[in-house]
């Protein structure tokens, strides 16, 4: 049975670590791994968990976006599984926007990202899949891509006068 696991904090070492290529994705404990992410991202208002914030070490992630009150203006796309991800094209041209992260809770970042990407990825039955994204899912893709390399967004920011407050946040969003 999928279980929620907890969703590690900053601070704690497993997201300052590389993340394990997965080396077979039909091995139980990385499908039941997986499984666990579904649920435990389905229970949040995210848009992206990656294995290493509930402690599991490996390449791997889960883009789902959907409006919701973390991110209002999110477009919608169904929960993706993404297995030992690779970015093979950034575009030179970038563009910042709030970031949120799980373990990193009451906070937001102003965070530059390219707003195009070419990425490939295997999925959860093992097949290999090429994509372009670009604006916010692209962003997402980026956010939870740097989580297996050990890097959060606070590491991305200009400067931290991009950090604000989740309250202010709303206020932000609901003065647009
Ligand atoms: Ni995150």
């Amino acid at each position: 049975m999928p279980q929620q696991r907890t969703i590690i904090q900053l601070g704690h070492a497993v997201l300052r670590q590389k993340a394990a290529l997965v080396a077979s994705v039909a091995q139980s404990t990385i499908q039941s791994l997986i499984e666990d992410l579904l649920v435990t991202l389905s229970n949040t208002q995210g848009v992206g968990i990656a294995a290493p914030q509930v402690g599991a070490s490996f390449q791997i992630f889960i883009v789902a976006s959907a409006p919701t009150p973390r991110y209002p203006d999110a477009p919608y796309r169904e929960a993706t599984v993404m297995i030992n991800p690779k970015i093979s094209w950034l575009s030179d041209e970038q563009e910042k926007g709030w970031e949120g992260c799980l373990s990193i809770p009451g906070i937001r970042g102003w965070v530059p990202r390219s707003t195009q990407i070419h990425v490939e990825y295997t999925t959860q039955i093992g097949a290999t899949q090429k994509e372009e994204l670009s604006g916010f899912i692209a962003r997402v893709f980026q956010h939870e891509y740097d989580h297996l390399q050990g890097v959060s967004f606070l590491d991305r920011l200009e400067t931290t006068r991009d950090i604000i407050t989740e309250q202010e946040f709303h206020k932000l969003i609901c003065n647009k």
